[in-house]
């Protein structure tokens, strides 16, 4: 365990808390998210507690555990998804790039265009494919003019690899592509807005092998300009994409580490059992 060397690396104020064991060393460092003492109750039930994770920039950090542990419920806190749920209450901080995510002068509506998400199933709307891409950068005014919004549906949807597939149709409607397809449009969709952070929620687990693999290699290329938190209950995805995995388990954090270490040596006996397939 190299917990005294990774806290050489970055000051802490408090030393080692939400920090991964041990360093990708190949990885980006820079802090984007950062929590401490994360509650959340669904009314008298505790669903997170007392999460501490720091989440670094341009890195793939993976999400894992077994159903029920909180995964799909902390990646809310990160948008404030979870405001629209009534009974929720929250205690605790989420800092994104410093700024308090849950500050009463925190504007919901920006947050939610710096932080993207993508879901299990793919949900594009009812729309073309040019107007799921344009939507919210239109309702964002970052684009007016046509010539303008074309470039920008065409940047997105190349860098969502989809451009060569849809460049013929943009005018038809999203949900006439296939599942992967869709899903790549969802992609396109989320980064049309040019955020920060790209919420992935188990984003491949309604494809077939071949879009699965398709969306996996987008993952990799995107990390160069987006941080990614993306949930997986596929553990070889989380072991090919992911550069840090967490291990939650019953609403905590059990482990985190840089992904090669939490696999090929996790620290936790309930993290290398639930990797082994012995528990889940
Ligand atoms: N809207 C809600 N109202 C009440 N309880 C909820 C709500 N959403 C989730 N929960 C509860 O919070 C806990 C964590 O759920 P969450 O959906 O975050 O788990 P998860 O790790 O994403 O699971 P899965 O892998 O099955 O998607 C569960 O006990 C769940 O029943
Ligand atoms: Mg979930």
């Amino acid at each position: 365990m190299n917990i005294q060397a990774a806290s050489q690396h970055t000051p802490q104020p408090t030393p080692n808390v939400g920090q991964p064991v041990s360093r990708n060393n190949h990885a980006n460092h820079e802090l984007s998210i950062r929590v401490r003492d994360l509650n959340l109750w669904y009314g008298e039930t505790q669903a997170l507690k007392s999460l501490n994770i720091d989440i670094f920039q341009r890195n793939i950090t993976a999400l894992i555990g077994p159903s029920g542990c909180g995964k799909s419920t902390f990646l809310r806190c990160l948008n404030r998804m979870n405001d629209l749920i009534p009974s929720v209450r929250i205690k605790g901080l989420v800092e994104m790039d410093g700024r308090d995510v849950n500050a009463a002068k925190m504007d919901e509506v920006a947050l939610r265009r710096r932080v993207g998400m993508v879901f299990q199933k793919p949900n594009p709307f009812p729309k073309s494919i040019y107007d799921n891409v344009v939507y919210a950068p239109r309702m964002h005014d970052l684009v007016s003019r046509k010539p303008e919004q074309d470039e920008l549906v065409e940047k997105a949807l190349r860098d969502a690899g989809l451009w060569e597939e849809v460049k013929d149709k943009l005018d038809q409607p999203g949900t006439s592509l296939s599942g992967g397809q869709q899903q790549r449009l969802c992609i396109a969709r989320a980064i049309a807005v040019q955020p920060d952070v790209i919420l992935m929620d188990e984003p491949t687990s309604a494809l077939d092998p071949i879009s699965t693999a398709t969306i996996e290699d987008l993952m990799d290329r995107l990390k160069e300009k987006f941080t990614i938190i993306t949930v997986t209950h596929n553990m070889q995805q989380a072991a090919r994409v992911a550069d840090y995995t967490a291990f939650f388990h019953l609403g905590e954090i059990i482990e985190y580490n840089d992904t090669k270490t939490m696999f090929a040596n996790p620290a936790t006996k309930k993290a290398e059992d639930y990797i082994t397939g012995r528990y889940g």
